[in-house]
């Protein structure tokens, strides 16, 4: 019998052939374009700022257009995330956007939890892929991904230091998605002040250990306009809805009674790079790196704390059928730990009952023979009262019959005396 089983060596040398005529395998890139190009994209962003500092209006400025806009007022209980998504095309390209925003954060005069449910949007989001992931019956290639492509951190425009809870938030966020810091409303800075401030920001996101976003500098195309883009992080931006004639063009600016600021112009804040770089430049690398790294890290400690693992003790494969059975194996032997351990108690509980039903018994016949003894001493008191009281009667009969004798003898004596004087 023919050996069909071909084993091929990871490392063994593979061959290069040169083709003698035109094959048409070279039309594949055409050919995964035009099919990405008809799914359409998705990319989803995340706005983590304080209520009022510009999220929804960089929304507005960086897409060009005019999402839905709720202000959120000062007075919330808590924090709570507004995914909105929309449909964009451009050329003939279509984009599944997801805005999700974060109201009332910072709003509370307890900061310490705010972060929570931004990390928790996150995992939730990872979560709902992993499910589809491990369905029998799963669906990705029309699956609507919502896991969270970039958040945009907006730091407040103080010039002064970051908050404790920008750092916290950050910490906890960096190794669930992609962070790139942005210095919001920027035009309310000095141009030295903000120097000095991107500097500061930086310094201590270095030392409190927060990863952020670094513009991929792997791929040549790209490798000098990213490299030259990490070194103006954080972006200072502005954002406006306003349009303002400055020559003959109309742009978008925001007007001052000195002067205007114009958002797209470089020498007045980091709009144009921020747009450059999130949307032009990285968003393929931004969703790679979601799914590559976030996500697998996600995907890694969820199937690690269910059980799962790549090699046993002995750093030998370990197949998802081995796990399966050892897992079920480990499940059927603490069932029996607790059935065990629950039969214990019920046993126990028993007892205790039984023991405690007795001592009542117990209680209630001791009392029982108490009520019995003071029930006879009474009833030979009574016996003994009833005795005397019948003597007394008897006694009393007794004098009663004397006297009347007395009384009798008494009478019969006087009316002999009469019978003697008469005669
Ligand atoms: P909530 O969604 O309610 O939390 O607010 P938000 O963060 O979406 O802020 P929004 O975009 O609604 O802007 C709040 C105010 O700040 C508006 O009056 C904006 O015009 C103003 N604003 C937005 N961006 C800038 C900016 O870059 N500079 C200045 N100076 N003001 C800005
Ligand atoms: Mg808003």
């Amino acid at each position: 019998m023919a050996d069909t089983d071909v084993t091929i060596t990871p490392g063994e040398e593979m061959r290069s052939l040169s083709l003698s005529g035109h094959v048409g395998f070279d039309s594949l890139p055409d050919q995964l374009v035009s099919k990405t190009v008809s799914q359409g994209f998705s990319f989803n962003i995340l706005c983590v700022g304080e209520t009022g500092i510009g999220k929804s209006t960089l929304m507005n400025t960086l897409f060009n257009t005019t999402f839905e806009n709720e202000e959120v007022s000062h007075f919330q209980d808590g924090v709570y995330l507004r995914p909105r998504t929309y449909n964009l095309q451009e050329s003939n390209v279509d984009l599944k956007l997801t805005i999700v925003d974060t109201a009332g954060f910072g709003d509370q005069v307890n900061k310490e939890e705010s972060y929570k449910p931004v990390v928790d949007y996150i995992e939730a989001q990872f979560e709902r892929f992993l499910e589809e992931e491990l369905k029998i019956k799963r669906s990705l290639y029309d699956y609507q991904d919502s896991r969270i492509h970039i958040c945009l951190y907006f730091i407040s425009p103080t010039g002064h230091s970051l908050k404790s809870l920008d750092l916290v938030t950050m910490k906890k966020l960096d190794s669930k998605v992609n962070i790139i810091p942005i210095i919001a409303k920027a035009d309310t800075v000095s141009k030295s002040e903000l120097q000095k401030f991107k500097l500061k920001i930086m310094s201590e996101l270095v030392n409190n250990g927060v990863q952020i976003y670094q513009f991929p500098t792997d791929d040549e195309a790209v490798a000098e306009i990213n490299s030259s883009m990490n070194a103006y992080l954080p972006f200072a931006v502005v954002g406006s809805s306003e349009d303002v004639k400055i020559g003959s063009k109309m742009v978008r600016a925001r007007q001052y009674p000195w002067g205007v600021v114009q958002v797209e112009n470089e020498s007045h804040c980091d709009f144009v790079k921020l747009r450059e770089m999130l949307i032009r430049v990285n968003m393929l690398d931004l969703r790679e790196q979601t799914h590559a790294r976030h996500y697998e890290l996600y995907r890694r400690c969820k199937l690690e704390e269910m059980g799962f693992k790549d090699t046993d003790g002995d750093n030998e494969p370990f197949s998802l059928q081995e796990t399966y059975v050892a897992k079920r194996k480990e499940f059927i032997g603490e069932l029996q730990h607790k059935e065990e351990k629950m039969r214990q108690m019920f046993v126990n509980k028993v007892k205790e009952t039984e023991a405690e039903l007795k001592e009542k018994e117990r209680e209630l016949h001791e009392r029982f023979e108490m009520l019995k003894r003071t029930h006879q001493e009474e009833k030979r008191n009574l016996e003994e009262k009833r005795r005397d009281l019948e003597d007394e009667v008897n006694a009393f009969n007794r004098r009663q019959a004397a006297a009347e004798t007395l009384q009798s003898l008494q009478g019969s004596s006087t009316s002999k005396k009469d019978k003697d004087k008469r005669t």
